[in-house]
């Protein structure tokens, strides 16, 4: 069957969104795994971010003239993050996954440094990236916390960080990552809490909180040392109390790594980190987003 690829037009956010969540949710349950997605409401709201914070960037599949996916691709300067990339389960292995990710690769032509996360036991996903030139570039550990406590080293200040400081972060987040999204710490300013680390009165380092249905999300966060990483991580924890605690954690921070399952977070599951084109170990250490997706 023909599968067709457009820009997302408001009207598809609906179904895009429905079908997000159906391929995840189907996706998890066959393999065991609780199912992430709470409600379908949880792909609108991703879908409609994404539909107005870079319209260009977002994809419908059709078959048939009915919509069976979506794709989306983040541009940030040098390097671009790709996903969520998803099909209806009832329209996989015909070929709309791969016409999608052709469609986002081609949108981020000019990029040199593409990015996505794939879920380790995803065996179709895998492969299909792998084709299409992404290589493995690291493993991500899925980890989840509850009422976490740990000490934090007094060599570390946690503050609650001011506009003032977007542009220093920026620049600390970019000399160390290497990606230019001084746009996203602008949109998690807008919905605190958000927290900036000092050391010897020095910015060194961020971590954002996504309150989302199924908990607090850490990420994006970058810092100059695991140390400084772990003292935001743990100040994060504390102000989230009782509630679910997610994020992408680097698995190649091995010490911090045992530091972080030491005091209680647990891994979900283990992903891949993909990148097609240029691709440098990032200094320090850092949090992978999940807004936006795989940065
Ligand atoms: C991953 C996903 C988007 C792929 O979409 P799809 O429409 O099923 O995929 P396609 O049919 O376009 O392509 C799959 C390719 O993988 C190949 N493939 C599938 N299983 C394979 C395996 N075990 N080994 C090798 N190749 C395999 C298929 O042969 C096909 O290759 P081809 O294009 O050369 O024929 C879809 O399965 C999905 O939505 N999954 C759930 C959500 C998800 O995991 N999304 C990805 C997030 S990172």
């Amino acid at each position: 069957m023909t599968v067709t690829i457009r820009h997302m037009l408001a009207e598809d956010i609906p179904r895009v969104g429905a079908v997000m969540v159906a391929a995840f949710n189907n996706l998890f349950r066959r393999h065991g795994y609780p199912e992430p997605f709470p409600s379908p409401a949880a792909g609108t709201s991703i879908a409609q971010g994404y539909a107005r914070l870079e319209p260009n960037e977002c994809f419908t599949a059709l078959q048939e003239g009915q919509i069976v996916g979506s794709g989306f691709i983040h541009l940030r300067g040098d390097t671009a993050g790709i996903g969520p990339i998803t099909v209806d389960p009832s329209a996989q292995a015909q070929g709309a996954g791969r016409a999608l990710m052709q469609a986002v690769i081609e949108a981020g032509g000019g990029c040199p440094s593409l990015r996505l996360v794939q879920d380790a036991f995803n065996v179709v996903s895998f492969p299909l990236y792998s084709s299409l030139g992404f290589e493995v570039r690291g493993t991500i550990s899925s980890l989840v916390g509850r009422n976490i406590r740990g000490d934090v080293s007094e060599d570390v200040e946690i503050r609650e960080w001011q506009a003032e400081y977007i542009e220093h972060l920026a620049a600390l987040d970019t000399r160390l990552t290497g990606i230019g999204r001084e746009q996203d710490l602008r949109f998690f300013h807008a919905q605190p809490p958000h927290i900036a680390a000092l050391v010897q009165g020095q910015l060194a380092g961020y971590l954002c909180f996504l309150r989302t249905e199924a908990g607090t999300f850490f990420g994006p966060a970058a810092a100059t040392q695991p140390s400084v990483l772990r003292a935001l991580i743990l100040s994060a924890a504390e102000r989230e109390q009782g509630k679910a605690l997610r994020m992408r954690f680097p698995t190649r921070h091995a010490t911090l790594l045992r530091e972080l399952l030491a005091v209680g977070f647990r891994v979900e599951t283990l992903q891949t980190y993909m990148v097609r084109g240029a691709w440098q170990t990032p200094d320090g250490a850092e949090l992978l987003a999940l807004f936006p997706e795989a940065l």
